[in-house]
């Protein structure tokens, strides 16, 4: 049998790297908020999911969960800037608190599209959380309360990270074998 492990190079990130990171990530969020704060976790799909779901279970106080679909990249690998929704919140963020989940910041133009879409809505505050930041490819200055970890301009993929929709499924976060893509 074929394993989806031998296409990656190199190990960036271990199983037991990301959840001591999203460890860390769930107490710096508890020191910021309360029970009382009713937060909203809105994870941006399909990249976020597996951290929204290892993050929410880290957190220990009230909180509920929304999901956005957002596409930015079109057919291209280069992130356009150009941002469609679609799939909205089901919730109203009048006077909530919000914090955005991300598996990555690349260039992140989607991170800033979707913050400043955000808070057009009337919440009361709106906040980011992300797994990884890629410090060498970022395009906009965007303000990041919460990274886990910056990473090297690599094509990374796991643990939510697609190449075509595949390795998603990878419990370790790697580079991905040029003879994959080439
Ligand atoms: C990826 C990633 C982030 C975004 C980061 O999502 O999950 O959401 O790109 O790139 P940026 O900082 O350059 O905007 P993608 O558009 O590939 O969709 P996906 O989450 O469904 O994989
Ligand atoms: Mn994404
Ligand atoms: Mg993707």
């Amino acid at each position: 049998i074929k394993d989806i492990e031998s296409d990656i190079t190199e190990v960036l990130l271990s199983e037991e790297q990301i959840a001591d990171t999203i460890s860390e990530l769930a107490r710096r969020i508890e020191a910021d908020y309360s029970d009382d704060d009713d937060l909203l976790i809105v994870g941006v799909l399909r990249g976020a999911v597996m951290v929204m779901a290892d993050l929410a279970r880290a957190l220990h106080i009230h909180l509920t969960m929304d999901w956005m679909a957002v596409s930015s990249y079109g057919s291209g690998t280069q992130s356009s800037g150009v941002v469609r929704i679609l799939k909205d919140l089901d919730t109203d963020i009048t006077g909530r608190k919000v914090l955005i989940v991300e598996d990555i910041i690349d260039s992140g133009l989607t991170l800033s599209w979707l913050l400043a879409n955000l808070r057009t809505r009337g919440a009361e505050s709106v906040e980011i959380c992300a797994l990884l930041r890629k410090p060498d490819a970022v395009k906009v200055e965007l303000d990041v309360r919460y990274v886990g970890v910056d990473i090297p301009n690599a094509f990374v993929v796991g643990y939510g990270l697609d190449y075509a929709e595949r390795y998603r499924n990878l419990k370790s976060i790697g580079v991905l074998a040029p003879h994959v893509y080439a």
